[in-house]
C-alpha cells in the first residue's frame, strides 16, 4: 500500500471545504497524502495518535488547517521536528484575523510556516510542501517549474484578451510587454 508523505490535517469539517484545495494540487502532483480531522481543542488525544502513525510512516510535511483560537498547527510542530505549514481560516466573528495571530505567533524555538488566510493559504501550504519535498525530489522539481510555466502562460493569455477587448474600447491605449 502506498504510504502518505504529506498529512493535512484540519480542526473540523467546517474546514473542508478550504483544505480541499491543498488536497486538489497534492492529487495533482500525484503526491500520496493524509486527509484527517483532528482537533487541537476538542480531540488532542486522536491527533496525538495520528502524529505518531504519521511519523512512523516516514510522514515529511506536515499542513494543518484551522480557523478561530487556532492552536492546531502550533500543537502539531510541537510533537514534531518535520516541517509543519499552518493555513489560518476565516469562518469566527474575527474572519481569519484571530486564526492568524494564533498561527502565526509562534513562540521562538518551535516554528510553524504559516501561510496566507484562506483559499490561496492552502494553495500555497501544499505548493510550500511540494519545494520542501522537491528538496530531495527531482521530479517534484520539474513538475513545480511546469506548474509556474503554466501561470505564466495564463497570464499571457490574460493579456491576449485584455489588448483585444480595450484596442476596440480606448483609442489612445498603448501596449507594451
Ligand atoms: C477550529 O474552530 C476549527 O478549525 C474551525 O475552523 C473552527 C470552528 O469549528 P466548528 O465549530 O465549525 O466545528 O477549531
Amino acid at each position: 500500500m502506498v504510504k502518505p508523505i504529506v498529512s493535512i490535517i484540519m480542526g473540523s469539517d467546517s474546514d473542508l471545504p478550504i483544505m480541499e484545495e491543498a488536497a486538489k494540487i497534492l492529487d495533482s502532483f500525484e503526491i500520496p497524502f493524509a486527509l484527517n480531522i483532528f482537533s487541537a481543542h476538542r480531540s488532542p488525544e486522536k491527533l496525538e495518535t495520528h502524529l505518531q502513525k504519521m511519523l512512523t510512516q516516514g510522514i515529511q510535511v506536515i499542513i494543518c488547517g484551522a480557523g478561530a483560537a487556532a492552536h492546531l498547527a502550533g500543537a502539531v510542530a510541537s510533537r514534531v521536528q518535520i516541517p509543519v505549514i499552518g493555513v489560518p481560516l476565516a469562518g469566527s466573528p474575527f474572519n481569519g484575523l484571530d486564526a492568524l495571530l494564533a498561527t502565526v505567533q509562534m513562540p521562538g524555538g518551535i516554528p510553524v510556516a504559516t501561510v496566507g488566510v484562506g483559499k490561496s493559504g492552502a494553495v500555497n501550504a501544499a505548493l510550500l510542501a511540494i519545494q520542501i519535498l522537491a528538496l530531495g525530489n527531482p521530479l517534484y522539481a520539474e513538475k513545480l517549474a511546469h506548474h509556474r510555466t503554466q501561470q505564466k502562460d495564463k497570464i499571457d493569455l490574460k493579456n491576449e484578451s485584455l489588448r483585444v477587448k480595450y484596442s476596440a474600447l480606448f483609442k489612445n491605449i498603448c501596449f507594451s510587454d
